[in-house]
């Protein structure tokens, strides 16, 4: 993986916070830069997955790694989860149930870490113990990385809104990017589309700029040093790639 490579984490301990929603959009809006995307569905519930599988072959491609899916007979887990070579995005849906190894395994392999949070009570406190949580947990002590918190499903100017921009400013990590509650995120969904990818939609393209905004935060944050074991993913559908194996990837385990 050239130094120009980032492998982005989206995660968070509750469920229905909009990890699949960040995970497949910023994969559009990287794809949509021109950058070679590999997105890995580490959710039993399979959701990227099912994404990947109604995404049209004429849109910019998006290769997808089912790291959830036990190996085929005869696969093992590393030749299961090759990347094709020439990916420089890595975004890996993590699922809400992620502890112990599980957790340890992906927080090794990113780059950059996005928690996703909704502005209601209830999410905000969970939101808030995960994220302290991660920042003191072992692997994230010994090798700290960027995290930025994505405040999704936000409704401008109204009381929750103001609760989680306070609940932000206490914490100690950056609020990266904000995304509206909007009806056009489901419609994407079900046609394995970004908003991105929704040029005659206007409610999309009124998401468009906050999308650039995180992929340039993304992309201006320092690369961690490869750590863990060199694991490699093979995509499930991918447009052009030959299959080699890449030696540098440490993605699941
Ligand atoms: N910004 C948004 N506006 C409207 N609906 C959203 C938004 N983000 C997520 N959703 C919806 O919320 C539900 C849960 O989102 P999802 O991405 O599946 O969460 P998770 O992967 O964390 O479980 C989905 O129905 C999705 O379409
Ligand atoms: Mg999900």
């Amino acid at each position: 993986m050239d130094s120009t490579a980032r492998r982005i984490l989206v995660i968070n301990g509750k469920g229905g916070c909009g990890k699949t929603t960040i995970a497949t959009n910023l994969a559009v809006a990287y794809a949509h830069e021109g950058r070679s995307v590999a997105l890995v569905d580490n959710d039993p519930q399979a959701s990227s997955t099912y994404w990947c599988e109604q995404r049209d072959e004429s849109l910019p491609p998006v290769s997808l790694i089912a790291a959830h899916e036990p190996p085929k007979m005869y696969q093992t887990q590393t030749f299961r989860n090759r990347l094709p070579p020439e990916v420089d995005r890595v975004i890996i849906d993590g699922h809400s149930n992620a502890r112990d190894r599980d957790l340890e395994a992906l927080l090794k392999q990113a780059d950059v870490i996005l928690v996703p949070l909704l502005p209601s009570s209830i999410d905000i406190r969970a939101g808030g113990r995960f994220i302290t949580n991660l920042l003191t947990h072992r692997v994230f002590r010994n090798a700290p990385r960027p995290v930025g918190v994505i405040a999704n499903r936000v409704q401008p100017n109204t009381e929750t809104h103001a609760k989680l921009e306070h609940f932000l400013q206490c914490l100690d990590v950056p609020a990266v990017a904000t995304f509206r509650d909007s009806p056009v995120y489901a419609t994407a969904a079900e046609d394995g589309l970004g908003v991105m990818d929704m040029k005659d939609c206007r409610a999309a393209r009124k998401e468009n700029p906050a999308w650039r905004e995180l992929t340039r935060w993304i992309d201006d944050q320092p690369k961690a040093g490869l750590s863990g074991r060199n694991l490699r993913m093979r995509p499930r559908r991918s447009a052009g790639t030959d299959g080699k194996r890449l030696d540098d990837h440490p993605l699941t385990a």
